[in-house]
C-alpha cells in the first residue's frame, strides 16, 4: 500500500476565470494515489470552472490567473501543448455530465476506443480487444461486441454514460476529473455508476475529483469533500468530518437543506449565490448567512485550519 500515499495532484492557490474575470479564487488541495475528492456547491459556484482549469484540456481551458497545478510534480500551468496531448486521455481523463460531451455521436463506439488507444499506445487489434473487454467487465458491461458495434445514440443514456466512463478508464489514467458524472442518470443507474467508480479505484488505484450536486454521492464516494461558494473552497476536509461535523454556515445550510443523504441540493436554502460580477469584498455568503455580522462584509477570506485536514473560510473561525 506504499503507493497509495504518493501524491498525484497538487493545486496551489489557483485563481481561474474567463478573460480577466476571476471565478475560482485561491483554491488549494492535494490528492494522493487512490484518493477521491468530491466537490459540492450550488449551481454557479464555480465547480466546473475549477475542474476545467485543473484539466487544461484544449478548448475547455479557463484562463489561469494565478497559482499552480502540479500533476506528479509537473506544473500543468506551464506545460507545452505536446506534453498536454501526451498526458490527456493517457494519464488524465475527463467524464462529463452527459455522454454526448464525452462520446462522438457520429462514430461507432469500437472505433472511438481504438482511436483513443492507438493515439497513446502501440497495441495490436487483439490486445486492444482484450483491453476493452477487461475494462467493460470491470464496470459490469456485458455484450461487448454489440456495444462496440453501436453508435452512442443506439444505447440508453445510462449505458452510454457507462461506456463514456469505460472510455475514460481504458488507458488506466492516474487521474479522472468527473463533472457531475451521475446527475443525468436515474437513481438505480447512479448507484451502479458510483459502485463502478469505486471498483475502478480499488482495481487501478485511480485518483479522482468528482463534482456533484448530490451529498449522497460524496458520502459514498469521496475521502475528502470540498464545499464551494462564490468561487472559494469555503470548507474542505475528510468527508466524514465535513458531513457529520460541518463548521461553515454554508455547509450547515446545505446539509440542513438536504432532507436525507441522497437528496439533491439545494432544497430550502433561501436566496441564490451571488453572480460573480456582483461580488464585493468580504464574505460572499453574507446576505444568506444566519450568523452574519457587519465585520463579515470586509472579511479578508483567510483560510483557518481547524484540524490538520479540515479548513474553513469564515470569520467566526478566523
Ligand atoms: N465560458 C464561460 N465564459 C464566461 N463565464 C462563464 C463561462 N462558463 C461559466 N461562466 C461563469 O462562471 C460562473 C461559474 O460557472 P460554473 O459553470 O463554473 O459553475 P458550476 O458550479 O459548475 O455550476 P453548475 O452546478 O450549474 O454546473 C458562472 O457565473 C458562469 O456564468
Ligand atoms: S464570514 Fe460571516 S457571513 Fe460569512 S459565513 Fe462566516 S459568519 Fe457567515
Ligand atoms: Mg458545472
Amino acid at each position: 500500500m506504499e503507493n497509495y500515499r504518493d501524491e498525484i495532484l497538487r493545486v496551489e492557490n489557483i485563481v481561474a476565470g474567463y478573460g480577466n474575470m476571476p471565478i475560482v479564487r485561491d483554491i488549494s488541495f492535494n490528492l494522493k494515489k487512490g484518493e477521491i475528492l468530491g466537490i459540492v456547491g450550488e449551481s454557479g459556484c464555480g465547480k466546473s470552472t475549477l475542474i476545467k482549469a485543473v484539466s487544461r484540456i484544449n478548448g475547455l481551458n479557463t484562463d489561469i490567473l494565478g497559482g499552480k497545478i502540479f500533476f506528479e510534480g509537473q506544473d500543468l500551468t506551464k506545460i507545452s501543448n505536446e506534453d498536454k496531448r501526451r498526458l490527456l486521455g493517457n494519464d488524465i481523463s475527463m467524464i462529463f455530465q452527459n455522454p454526448e460531451a464525452s462520446l462522438n455521436h457520429s462514430r461507432k463506439i469500437g472505433i472511438q476506443f481504438t482511436e483513443t488507444i492507438r493515439s497513446h499506445r502501440d497495441m495490436s487489434k487483439e490486445e486492444i480487444r482484450c483491453r476493452i473487454g477487461e475494462i467493460f467487465e470491470s464496470i459490469g458491461l456485458t455484450d461487448v461486441d454489440r456495444i462496440l458495434n453501436s453508435y452512442p445514440f443506439e444505447l440508453s443514456g445510462g449505458m452510454a454514460q457507462r461506456v463514456a466512463i469505460a472510455l475514460a478508464m481504458v488507458l488506466k489514467p492516474k487521474l479522472i476529473l468527473a463533472d457531475e458524472p451521475t446527475s443525468a442518470l436515474d437513481t438505480t443507474i447512479q448507484k451502479q455508476v458510483i459502485d463502478e467508480l469505486l471498483a475502478l479505484r480499488e482495481k487501478f488505484n485511480t485518483t479522482m475529483v468528482v463534482i456533484t450536486h448530490n451529498i449522497g454521492v460524496v458520502s459514498k464516494l469521496a475521502n475528502y469533500t470540498g464545499v464551494m461558494y462564490g468561487g472559494r473552497l469555503v470548507e474542505y476536509g475528510e468527508t466524514e468530518k465535513v458531513l457529520k461535523e460541518p463548521i461553515h454556515p454554508y455547509t450547515k445550510a446545505l446539509l440542513g437543506a438536504v432532507p436525507k443523504l441522497g437528496g439533491e441540493l439545494p432544497v430550502g436554502l433561501a436566496g441564490r449565490p451571488p453572480k460573480f460580477h456582483e461580488l464585493k469584498d468580504g464574505c460572499a455568503f453574507c446576505k444568506r448567512c444566519a450568523y452574519a455580522k457587519e465585520e463579515c462584509e470586509c472579511f479578508d477570506n483567510k483560510v483557518t485550519q481547524v484540524e490538520s485536514n479540515h479548513r474553513v473560510i469564515c470569520l467566526r473561525e478566523a
